[in-house]
């Protein structure tokens, strides 16, 4: 169903996000006929551009990088759609900090009639809070002649305290119903599918919990250095940049309670009391429980990469992390006394998001006769991505007069099944922001939970010590391994 009419405003047209995943993501959407006609985009830059120069721009792009959501420019679906969203792009020229801006803007939505609007701030973090409180001064928040929404990228905040202070301003300027906070995560069709594949297969459900489950491991391993986001990325590191968000929207989904309905206020309640219940390393055990590393020079799939340090616009004694390994806990009835095992790192081996649910051993070796001591523990690997999947480790019998084990690998390939080859995910978060449906955004009380179960690792970081060094094309530092065998378990292979 066709998204309704309205205008979407890009703050940050001519940013790396606008090109990268915005633009491909509508050229989709219009091939898709989520969008059409009546949806005006209206971005708006600082650079010296007109609507011409804007779309030229837009022309030569080649979308997401990196192969998953690429569009092919020469492909009759995307030139077509293409050549449709081209006339409705616009450009207004601005300072996000200047009245006039707001004002000018006021006088466009006044001639087109127009009156829904979603504010999309694809900018740097420090412009939110003034952008939104300049849109509520021009009144532009006001609802009266159509619904006014505001879409805000991460990083939401930088720890609590600032992640509280930005939801205090801005709710007292905007409804919470009238905010879109965007973890990219929930727009991926596989991590929705973690709730799928736990609330409609009865058999997942009767052994999701402590009494079958023995640990959760999730990663997010990437090939990708920090590269040019040097500035950005120095005052974030991989904690920040992918825990407290991402990884936790993942955590929310396997640990979450069913919600009674699919409806947006049911899942982000079930989801913001697993945000509450989560309990993550104190001052006491930080220094065993959380590790962090850095890059050094290596080679990643054969090209040589520099070291972190070595990145531009990062200080050569920067203690920065690039990468994060952490031990949680669930503290609910459900997972008493199950760790949740979190690991996100730049610069890997391989790429690989993934969760794998490990199950405890069959109580009793049955099979000890036959030279084998206990069947390995059955493991779920729900992939995200790459090579979208679900695959099960089960033991079967080796065929033979013995009663001998094997293990075995039961598979679901996304790809085999659906066609999701040309989505970058951000397809199904406009359309949700312009049809008004807020499942897949973050709450204010979810990410504040989220920054306040991490606070005292981000504090600890803060204080002393320095993230320990992995070679490039490593699967991490060694310290992160001991982390794990520490409790007697290992870290899931990473890669395919
Ligand atoms: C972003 C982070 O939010 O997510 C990046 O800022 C990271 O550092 C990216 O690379 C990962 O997203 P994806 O969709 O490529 O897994």
């Amino acid at each position: 169903h066709k998204a309704p009419k309205a205008t979407l405003v890009i703050f940050g047209i001519n940013g790396d996000l606008s090109h990268r995943l915005l633009m491909p993501s509508l050229i989709n959407m219009t091939a898709d006929g989520l969008i059409g006609d009546d949806l005006t985009i209206l971005g708006i830059g600082r650079a010296e551009d007109d609507d011409e120069s804007l779309r030229r721009g837009f022309e030569t792009f080649k979308g997401e990088a990196g192969g998953e959501g690429a569009l092919d420019m020469q492909a009759p679906r995307i030139r077509d759609a293409w050549q449709s969203l081209r006339s409705r792009l616009f450009y207004l020229r601005g300072n996000f900090g200047d009245a006039d801006l707001y004002q000018r803007l006021h006088a466009r939505f006044d001639q087109t009639g127009n009156g829904s609007a979603v504010f999309y701030l694809a900018t740097a973090p420090h412009f939110f809070g003034d952008i939104v409180e300049r849109l509520a001064t021009a009144e532009l928040l006001d609802e009266s002649s159509g619904f006014r929404r505001i879409a805000i990228e991460k990083p939401f905040g930088h720890d609590l305290t600032s992640a509280r202070e930005l939801n205090a301003r801005i709710l007292t300027l905007a409804h919470e119903n009238q905010l879109y906070r965007i973890d990219h995560f929930l727009g991926k069709e596989t991590v929705q599918n973690i709730m799928v594949a736990r609330f409609a297969n009865t058999m997942m459900e009767a052994v999701w919990n402590r009494n079958y489950i023995d640990h959760v491991q999730i990663t997010a391993a990437e090939t990708v250095g920090v590269g040019t986001r040097g500035a950005f990325y120095n005052a974030t590191g991989a904690l920040r940049d992918m825990v407290p968000n991402h990884l936790f929207q993942i955590l929310a989904m396997i640990a979450m309670e069913p919600p009674n309905s699919f409806d947006a206020e049911a899942i982000r309640n079930e989801k913001a009391k697993v945000f509450r219940a989560v309990r993550g390393p104190t001052d006491e055990t930080v220094a065993a429980d959380a590790v962090r590393g850095v890059y050094t020079a290596g080679k990643v799939g054969g090209k040589e990469v520099g070291g972190y340090r070595a990145t531009p616009d990062v200080a050569p004694d920067s203690r920065t992390e690039t990468y994060a390994a952490l031990k949680l806990a669930v503290d609910s009835w459900r997972w008493a006394g199950v760790p949740f095992y979190l690991r996100t790192g730049k610069a890997l081996a391989q790429r690989d998001t993934e969760v794998v649910v490990h199950f405890k051993p069959v109580p009793f070796a049955q099979f000890q006769g036959t030279g084998v001591i206990l069947p390995p523990a059955n493991k779920l690997v729900i992939q995200l991505q790459p090579n979208a999947g679900i695959a099960m480790d089960l033991v079967v019998k080796r065929p033979g007069p013995a009663i001998e084990t094997a293990p075995v690998r039961m598979d679901f390939c996304y790809g085999d099944t659906f066609d999701i080859a040309h989505a970058t995910g951000y397809e199904t978060l406009i359309y949700d922001m312009l049809i008004g449906d807020q499942t897949l955004f973050q709450r204010a009380d979810g990410v504040e939970a989220a920054w306040a179960a991490l606070q005292p690792v981000i504090d600890a970081w803060q204080a002393a010590g320095e993230p320990q060094p992995y070679a490039a094309g490593s699967d991490g530092p060694q310290a992160a391994d001991e982390l794990i065998e520490r409790d007697g378990r290992q870290w899931h292979r990473i890669g395919p």
